[in-house]
């Protein structure tokens, strides 16, 4: 397709613009979606490069050096009063006349804000002081942003070939000179490991969960049977249970039992002793038997991904002898790629697996034939606007 015309992109904010108002979901995506597409659209060649290469390098470094002297919380905590360059300078332990100039970037980019010779955090820079967008930036930093630096010399001395099923041979170790796999590099060089996790934890932050989109009552609990066993919700892979803690407070009075599923150092670490948990845990490593038979669904959230062609079918194949032919469903919480109109979250996510490990994002047809290779079939594929992930429902086949 021709890329729009400016004119015709204005009309789309405009029309997005009245469902953003009457609060819409996914228009807040789109608007960002169409302002993406008419900068695109205006920018001249020479404008294009110097936003590329010059103002977003240069705003990602300022942002890391933002972390180390905690910019962002000594704005945050001046409030409306904000902080004279002098004042932050202080603060920061940065020379003043390097900080302004600094800081005039990032006011430049709309991150901070320049009123009466105070400088003033945003809504944007305030959320971002959050510990959690803290260890992301560090970890996007100091992690991801050297394997993508490195993509171009990295390829061509390979050939233009993708990592080999090791991956132990991709731009990940070329960039950080490591033998290591990437989980093991995380491991073994803290405090990535920890600046890792928060990363995880938070870059669904802000975003519908699964049971906004999918429809559970309908799914799920109607039909429900206890008899088939009590369990309505199994996590495989759950981590620390962020999605199954949010679903049992979402259906309180649901009937039947959930079970969060990991490996025994995840699971270990969700046990706190004298509290009640809203779920039961057990570990469980998912290349073995799946343990609970004939439950309603066994949930899959991001599990696949992680994974190649052929251990996905062995995750797969581990599962299916404990389905209840028409009636357990399995949830595959996964990245499904458009080929005709990706969305920069799921190339987004395809280019950090390309960067850090030897796997891929996959479209729905190769979603199709993964599962089929395994013994289930899909029943639906449920999306819901700015959303990146997509639950693809299936059963036996
Ligand atoms: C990408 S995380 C997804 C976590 C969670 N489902 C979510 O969406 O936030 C992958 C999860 O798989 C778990 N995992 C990795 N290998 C496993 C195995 N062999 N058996 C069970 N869980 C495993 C990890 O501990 C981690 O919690």
């Amino acid at each position: 397709m021709a890329s729009q015309a400016p004119s015709e992109i204005l009309d789309g904010i405009a029309a997005a613009r009245i469902a953003f108002e009457k609060n819409e979901a996914g228009s807040r995506e789109a608007l960002i979606d169409y302002s993406r597409a008419l900068i695109s659209s205006l920018e001249i060649p020479s404008e294009f490069v110097q936003r590329t290469f010059w103002a977003e390098p240069a705003q990602s470094a300022i942002i890391r050096i933002a972390v180390d002297v905690k910019l962002f919380q000594h704005l945050e905590e001046a409030g409306n009063k904000g902080l004279s360059p002098s004042a932050l300078s202080e603060k920061t332990g940065i020379n003043v006349s390097l900080l302004e100039r600094l800081i005039r970037h990032l006011v430049a980019m709309n991150l901070i804000t320049f009123h009466n010779g105070v400088f003033l955090g945003t809504k944007l820079s305030n959320d971002l002081a959050a510990e959690k967008y803290q260890h992301s930036i560090s970890f996007c930093y100091d992690a991801s942003r050297p394997a993508f630096n490195g993509f171009p010399e990295h390829f061509k001395n390979n050939g233009y070939q993708p990592p080999t099923l090791s991956g132990l041979d991709g731009p990940f170790q070329s960039a950080h000179k490591t033998d290591r796999a990437f989980f093991d590099w995380l491991v073994a060089t803290p405090p990535h490991l920890d600046y890792f996790s928060s990363f995880m934890a938070s870059y669904r932050a802000g975003k519908p969960d699964w049971f906004d989109f999918y429809p559970v009552q309908e799914r799920l609990i109607e039909g429900f049977d206890a008899s088939a066993n009590e369990a309505l919700l199994v996590d495989v892979g759950g981590g620390r249970g962020h999605d199954v803690t949010t679903f049992a407070a979402r259906y309180e009075s649901r009937p039947g039992k959930i079970v969060l599923q990991d490996r025994e150092q995840v699971i270990a670490t969700v046990k706190v002793e004298g509290t009640e948990l809203p779920f039961e845990v057990q570990a469980h490593d998912f290349f073995t038997p799946q343990p609970i038979k004939a439950a309603r669904a066994y949930s899959l959230h991001s599990i696949l991904h992680d994974w190649g062609d052929e251990e996905s079918v062995k995750i797969i194949e581990n599962l299916v002898p404990a389905l209840k032919k028409g009636y357990s469903r399995v949830l595959f919480n996964e990245i499904v790629v458009s080929e005709e109109k990706p969305t920069l979250a799921a190339t987004n996510m395809d280019m950090m697996m390309l960067a850090h490990l030897n796997v891929r994002e996959r479209s729905e047809a190769e979603w199709t034939s993964l599962l089929a290779k395994g013994g289930l079939k899909v029943i639906k594929v449920h999306t819901y606007p700015g959303v990146a992930e997509s639950v693809i429902e299936a059963e036996l086949a």
